[in-house]
């Protein structure tokens, strides 16, 4: 038994293996039901027990040999049909699209950026609110026509359920649940009841900043936006503030910055006024503070929020809002 197990093994040495074929009769030949490995553990049924074990360990040996061999011919000859048949293993593969980030996430974070460098930091609030945090708490008249079913997304009515229209309303939870000083910016998704067009949607994104300490003054908000907007816009930005109105605010202004494209001179964008109106802000109205337990003898502060679809507009010449929100890869890869 031990010289046909030593035969078997030199034979299956000799072997050369070149064609699925010869694999196929090397197949039959030792490892098929018939085949010689079957017949030895047939003819291994017959040994005497004091030989089993010691011959019964080289049979498997044997077995497992040829099989291991048969396996690694297999791949091989696999490997080189593949070859021929025109696919090479060897080719590096294809790179893997990595995607980019959407130009909203890339002001968000650049806005982010800026204003960590002077000390804000950033919070949260729910898109779903209710009416004190959206408008009553803000100083909003009962019959404020911002209010108006036609500007508001309702949820439900008394009381009153909504989507929030702007990010202001993070203003009032983070006063409500904090002592100055405070000095945070506000991302998020707001709601405003509008037919689409190129120039507005019934979803964009505000950044809200907020800033309340002992004497916060109108020059720290000038001064917090003109760093702000020469580091968005570049070095030779200029800014310009006229005077506006806001519930919460008192004074308010809304705030220009000198054309991106023509610098000022005068072109299309800015419709020849050299000047883009890009946010609005103003120092905290004291009975805003007050309804949120803020001390308004001791303490001022002033606020800013503005659209980032807007200075995504401004800042990549886009020309149609709707373009943010269709998906479109063809859009959305341009940005990097
Ligand atoms: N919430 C205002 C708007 O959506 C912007 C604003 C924020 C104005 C903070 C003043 C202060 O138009």
């Amino acid at each position: 038994m031990i010289d046909r197990i030593n035969l078997i093994k030199t034979e299956v040495d000799s072997n050369q293996i070149t064609s699925s074929e010869g694999l196929e009769q090397f197949r039959i030949k030792y490892l098929s039901k018939k085949g010689l490995l079957s017949q030895l553990f047939e003819d291994f049924k017959q040994v005497p027990n004091e030989h089993k074990k010691q011959l019964g360990q080289q049979v498997n040996v044997l077995k497992q040999y040829v099989t291991n061999l048969y396996e690694s011919y297999k791949t091989q000859l696999d490997f080189t049909s593949t070859k021929e048949s025109g696919q090479d293993f060897s080719m590096p593969a294809e790179p893997i699209k990595l995607g980019s980030r959407h130009p909203i996430s890339i002001i968000r974070r650049e806005m982010y950026d800026i204003f960590s460098r002077i000390g804000f930091t950033v919070a949260e609030g729910p898109e779903i609110e209710d009416d004190w945090h959206v408008f009553s708490g803000l100083n909003f008249p009962e019959e404020h026509p911002a209010r108006d079913m036609q500007d508001t997304f309702f949820i439900s009515k008394g009381p009153d359920i909504l989507l929030r229209t702007h990010t202001s309303s993070v203003q009032v939870r983070v006063m409500e649940n904090n002592q100055p000083p405070i000095r945070q910016i506000f991302p998020g998704r707001v709601f405003r009841n509008e037919a689409i067009s190129a120039r507005s949607h019934c979803i964009f994104h505000q950044v809200e900043g907020l800033y309340i300490d002992t004497n916060v003054s109108f020059a720290d908000l000038k001064q917090t936006l003109l760093y702000f907007s020469k580091e968005l816009f570049g070095p030779k930005t200029e800014i310009r503030l006229r005077p506006s109105f806001f519930p919460f605010t008192e004074p308010s202004a809304e705030m220009d910055v000198s054309c991106t494209i023509c610098g000022g001179k005068g072109c299309t964008v800015c419709k020849y006024t050299g000047y883009l109106e890009i946010l609005g802000c103003g120092m905290i109205d004291p009975a805003v503070l007050e309804a949120s337990n803020i001390d308004s003898t001791k303490y001022t502060g002033f606020a800013f929020g503005m659209g980032i679809e807007r200075i995504a507009m401004l800042k990549y010449q886009v020309k149609d809002i709707r373009y943010f929100f269709e998906n479109d890869i063809r859009f959305l890869s341009q940005f990097k």
